[in-house]
This record gives C-alpha cells, structure tokens and sequence, in this order.
C-alpha cells in the first residue's frame, strides 16, 4: 500500500501531469483539498473510489485516513494543487506516514507561478533585467514567516518576485517594495489562473491596489512583481547567438 502524492496543477485539469492523471485513475481512495483541487480532476478516479475532501479535516483526521487505506491495503492517491514543492503541507503528512511505515511517493504539478507566468504571456527572468525568481509569501494565519524572510530583504536583490497567499496584504506589499523596485515597477495580479473564472489585473506599484478595489479579489491569486514584466528594452540572452560557441551542437 502506497500514498501518492501528487501535484494536481492551477486548476486545468489539462495540466496535471500524465503520470499524475495514471496513479489517480489506479487508486480506490483519493483524498483531494477540495477548496483547490479542481472536480474534472476527479473524474479520473476508479469508479466506486473513496473520495475524501480534506478541507474541512484535521490533519489527525487525515493520518486516520491513510492508517485506514493501509488497514485495507488501499492505495491512495492525495492532491495537493499546484506543485507539491511549494506550500502543500506535503512535510507534517510524510512525517505522520514515515511514523507508520506507510510507503509514499511524490509527482510534482504545475505551480502556479508557472501557469501565471503562461496566462500573461511573460518569461518571468528576463536578460539584463531579472535572472532570479523568488517564490514567497507574507505571514498569514497558519503559518508566520521566518525572520530575515521578509519582502524588503527579498526586494532587495530586483528578483522578480511572485507573492503567494497575499491578496489581503496587497497594501502592505506595496508599501515595502516601493522604495526598492520603483513605483513604476510592473505588477500582475493573476486571480485563479487556468481556470474558466482566470482574471488577470496589471499594474504598478503606484497603481495596483486601487486597480484590485476596482475589481475586488477574494482569493487564490498570485500577485507578480518586477520588471521582467513588461520588458520595454532588454539584450537577447546569448544562447541563440550566432557567434555562441555551443558544447554540444543539436543540443542546448
Ligand atoms: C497553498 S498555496 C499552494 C501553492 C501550490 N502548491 C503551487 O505550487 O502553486 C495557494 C496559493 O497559491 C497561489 N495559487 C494557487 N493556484 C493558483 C491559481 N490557479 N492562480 C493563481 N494563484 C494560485 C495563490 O497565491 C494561493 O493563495
């Protein structure tokens, strides 16, 4: 018995990943965040699975769960959205299975990042401008951020910088990246990326916040700053330079 964790993507069901979409349809539980995982997605599972939407459950709850499925050596196919690496509480769950002996694998997703990144047709390092990207967030209620991770040391480094679990601090991001990125500084608010409700809100710094009151955002949006964002003048990157001597030609 085996728990998968697998990265479910930003909402498509058309982006999860095909081995994703296999180990679903080979699992008789799904355990899915229903707040985030997309229903087509589950349209994948055996009929006569289990489904569990662990919104409203404790992660005691979930752990039952999975020692459940083992007692009835089950698979169990769990969906995390977007990619497991980033803010999936995939580490207190493995901590509770690794104390059961329970097998586990990982399957990563699309971040979301990625797929704003598509949505507003942008390469999120560009040359000359931004050749780093920061994935953060602000503290929020179930989770604090460690000291020094803040948005001033961050915006420090000019870094493009995409903002999760943020849209209620929009203000406050604002206010702490001005004074370094320049208030004329490109900013996107991607509200629910990839799915039939997908919004896309651009600005700047000078401007974002009174453009989101506008159009009001209650939740899962990424906001991107930076100025890779709108790339008026930048050098082509050397890769695809005539005079670049490549290693291996055919290759890159
Ligand atoms: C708990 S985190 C999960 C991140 C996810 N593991 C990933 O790889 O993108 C949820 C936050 O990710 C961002 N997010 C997730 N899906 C999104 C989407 N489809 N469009 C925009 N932002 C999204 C939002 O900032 C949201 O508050």
């Amino acid at each position: 018995m085996t728990v998968h964790f697998i990265g479910a993507g930003p909402g498509a069901a058309d982006l999860m990943t095909l081995r994703g979409r296999d180990l679903i349809a080979r699992c008789r539980v799904c355990l899915y965040a229903g707040s985030i995982v997309p229903p087509d997605v589950l349209g994948w599972c055996p009929a006569g699975a289990r489904l569990i939407d662990t919104a409203p459950l404790s992660l005691d709850e979930i752990e039952a769960e999975f020692v459940a499925a083992q007692a009835a050596g089950q698979d169990v196919a769990r969906l995390h959205s977007g990619d497991l690496s980033i803010y999936s509480a995939v580490a207190e769950q493995i901590r509770r299975l690794e104390k059961h002996g329970i097998a586990y694998t990982l399957t990563p997703g699309v971040p979301a990042f990625a797929a704003a990144s598509a949505v507003l047709g942008r390469e999120l390092t560009v040359p000359g401008l931004a050749q780093s990207l920061i994935i953060t967030r602000v503290s929020g209620r179930a989770s604090a951020m460690p000291a020094g991770e803040t948005l001033s040391t961050f915006g420090a480094t000019g870094a493009t910088l995409a903002i999760h679990l943020a849209i209620h601090a929009l203000e406050q991001v604002v206010t702490e990246l001005a004074p370094l990125y320049g208030a004329d500084c490109p900013v996107a608010v991607v509200v629910e990326a990839s799915r039939p409700t997908e919004r896309v809100i651009r600005g700047t710094l000078d401007d974002i916040v009174a453009k989101v009151a506008a159009e009001p955002v209650e939740r899962t949006a990424l906001i991107l700053v930076g100025k890779a964002l709108a790339p008026a003048d930048f050098r082509e990157s050397a890769l695809y330079d005539a005079g670049y001597q490549r290693r291996f030609r055919g290759r890159e």
